[in-house]
Formats: C-alpha cells, sequence, structure tokens
C-alpha cells in the first residue's frame, strides 16, 4: 500500500478537495460499520484499492496507537488505511513532547494509554493501572470490583519502577488519553496525584497538569441513546476535586472543537496530497507545501463537536451532520446548523462526488 501512496497519480493534478470523518456515530457504532459506510469509502478509492480522494479519520476517540487504530479500521471497513489517516483525541499530546519527555507522567483510559504516550515519545510514562496497583489501599473498593483488567498492567513493558521508586517519584502531569474505564478508582487517585502536587497519600501540594484528549459530554456507541463520554467525566472529577481541594481544578482539553484540531487536520490532509500526487502542479498554488483545499468537509454526528469546531474553523471547512449517530433531528440542528444534513455517510459522501468529481 505505501508504493502505491508514493507512486500513484505523481502526473495528475492536486485535488482541491479533501474529506475528514468522525468515526463514532458516522462510520461506526461499536465496532460495527454504519450508514454503508465500507460502500462509501470504497467510492475514495480506485478499482486497483489505490487511494483516490484525500481523506483523514477525526474522532475524538483513542485508547490505541495510530497504526494499531488502522489496521483495525482498514479490516472492519475493507480498505487500506495509512496511519497518517488517523488523527485522534489525544494525537495532539505528540506537541507536548518536549515540555514532558522526561517527566514522570501518568496515563489514563482504557486500551494501552501508556503504550500510545511511549510511542509519541515520552519516556517516563505509566497506566493509571500500573501507577495504582503500587499503592496498598489506595482504592479501598478494589477488593470487590469483580472484572478482570487484562494485561493492562504489561502494555507498557519497556519503562518499570520499584513501588519504592514510585513512593517517592512526583508525578508531574495527568494525561486522560481516552474514556476511563474505572471513574471510582481514576478519579480517587487523580484526586491524590493533584491535591498533592503528584505524591499520593502525602501534604497538599502544587497541582500538576492534566490534559484531556477531548471533552465529548456525549457520544454515540452501540445503545440506541448517546453514551457519557470523557466530558462527562472530566466534568465529575472537576466537581469531585472542587470540593475537596481550596483552588478549582485546572485542566486543557484537546480534540474537536477546538479550532486547532481543525486546523491540523487541513496540515495532515495537505500532506496526504502531497504523498499521492508527489510531482503534479498544486490546484491554486505553485508548491506543494503552499496547496490550499477549496473545500474540506467534515462529516459528524455531533452538532456541538463536529459542526460547532467546523463552524468555528471556517474556510475552507463545510460541515455535513449524519443522522445516524447523537444527532437524530429531521430537521437542521438549531445551535449548530449544518452546512448540509443527511441521512447516512454514504449520502454525504454522494454528495461530495458529484459537486466535486
Ligand atoms: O469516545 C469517543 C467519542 O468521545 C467520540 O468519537 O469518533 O465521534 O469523535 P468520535
Ligand atoms: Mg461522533
Amino acid at each position: 500500500f505505501s508504493r502505491s501512496f508514493s507512486q500513484l497519480h505523481s502526473q495528475s493534478k492536486r485535488p482541491s478537495f479533501g474529506i475528514a470523518f468522525d468515526i463514532d456515530g458516522v462510520i461506526l457504532l461499536g465496532h460495527t460499520p454504519i450508514g454503508g459506510s465500507p460502500i462509501a469509502l470504497k467510492r475514495l478509492y480506485q478499482n486497483s484499492g489505490d487511494l483516490r480522494i484525500p481523506y483523514i479519520f477525526l474522532t475524538n476517540g483513542g485508547g490505541f496507537r495510530e497504526s494499531k487504530r488502522a489496521s483495525e479500521l482498514s479490516e472492519l471497513l475493507d480498505v487500506n488505511i495509512q496511519p497518517s489517516q488517523v488523527v485522534q483525541g489525544h494525537s495532539p499530546f505528540k506537541q507536548l513532547v518536549k515540555r514532558y519527555e522526561n517527566e514522570f507522567i501518568v496515563a489514563v483510559g482504557k486500551g494501552e494509554p501508556a503504550a500510545v504516550m511511549s510511542e509519541y515519545g515520552f519516556k517516563n510514562v505509566l497506566s493509571i493501572d500500573d501507577y495504582a496497583s503500587h499503592f496498598d489501599g489506595i482504592d479501598p473498593l478494589a477488593q470487590h470490583k469483580k472484572w478482570a483488567i487484562k494485561s493492562a498492567a504489561n502494555e507498557n513493558s519497556s519503562f518499570k519502577k520499584t513501588t519504592s521508586s514510585i513512593y517517592s517519584q512526583r508525578v508531574q502531569a495527568a494525561f486522560v488519553v481516552s474514556d476511563s474505564v474505572d471513574w471510582s478508582r481514576d478519579i480517587q487517585v487523580l484526586c491524590d496525584i493533584l491535591r498533592t502536587g503528584g505524591l499520593p497519600g502525602r501534604e497538599i501540594g502544587h497541582q500538576p497538569h492534566l490534559y484531556f484528549a477531548s471533552d465529548d459530554l456525549e457520544y454515540q456507541a452501540s445503545f440506541p441513546s448517546a453514551r457519557l463520554g470523557m466530558g462527562a467525566f472530566r466534568i465529575a472529577l472537576e466537581a469531585v476535586f472542587n470540593r475537596i481541594h481550596h483552588n478549582p481544578l485546572e485542566y486543557t482539553s484537546f480534540g474537536k472543537p477546538n479550532p486547532l484540531v481543525f486546523h491540523n487536520a487541513e496540515t495532515v490532509l495537505k500532506q496526504l496530497v502531497s504523498s499521492l500526487h508527489p510531482n503534479a502542479p498544486a490546484v491554486n498554488q505553485s508548491t506543494p507545501e503552499s496547496h490550499q483545499f477549496k473545500t474540506l468537509y467534515m462529516v459528524g454526528d455531533n452538532p456541538s463537536v463536529d459542526i460547532k469546531g467546523a463552524r468555528q474553523a471556517g474556510r475552507p471547512w463545510f460541515s455535513i451532520l449524519t443522522r445516524t449517530g447523537v444527532f437524530k433531528g429531521k430537521e437542521n440542528h438549531a445551535e449548530f446548523p449544518a452546512d448540509l444534513v443527511v441521512d447516512t455517510v454514504e449520502e454525504a459522501v454522494d454528495y461530495i462526488l458529484e459537486k466535486e468529481c
């Protein structure tokens, strides 16, 4: 596939449009493709299987490395997806490597949060599962939790610590990489870290930095009504922390609708175009670096996240709202109206291809 990526269309002209697809509620519900997504995506490839239309996934979800997510999506959707086409809520954490490269940090969430951070270049990271396991009694409810935490403790095998070194090493920052699996344990341990300046069980200290990969209150999974997301977890943590600590919780949230995410998506799409058309002249400009898109389509299901974000980002973004996820209304959304409302992602792709090709 990488061969096709670099050799493809070297003579044809660069496309003047690109597409960013939300995943949950547009492409998948849980692990099930929806809205004709496999058919819709196939239309973006040549018969040979080579990509012809630049597109990325722009999701607030995460928990796995982009390479792993790309192969999982390729399998579920039956098309070849490159890691560079997967932009997750936590992808911007890469930009913080310089600041925390050798600092001790804790990573929270489902999947392999510490492995994600290690891949980004953070050298001194533990998952909150690993971290909490060093403190006897830190979660008094642990004995009542019957579920098994599947080998998460081994996800970050390259970095191991002894209990005594954990006790004395101050946590410099906590990163909520993906949805918390155990809210009660994670709220307890995060409060311990944050109120003590990174040394649970000790005196009150200055709050370490706290980062969230996104701030979605709700998202659509396989259950008929929307599920509580990372934004709901943030509200719960903040409410508790602010009752037990004299200073209010300080944090930074990434993910859509943050305009920086849309700006970064544009950059990623430009790089994709360059790899697809290495020798072709740009449509509006003379050099590949200055390639300008006339239109970038954001296809999403959540008005206050996907549509709000695309609207705030302004040109060249054009928002398309599907009815397969959080939004289920007949008319357009009142507060964050999309440029176009469709039933499914298949309909969205049909519209785009008809307009552009
Ligand atoms: O946990 C995932 C959810 O918050 C949003 O995912 O793909 O709809 O941006 P997505
Ligand atoms: Mg969604």
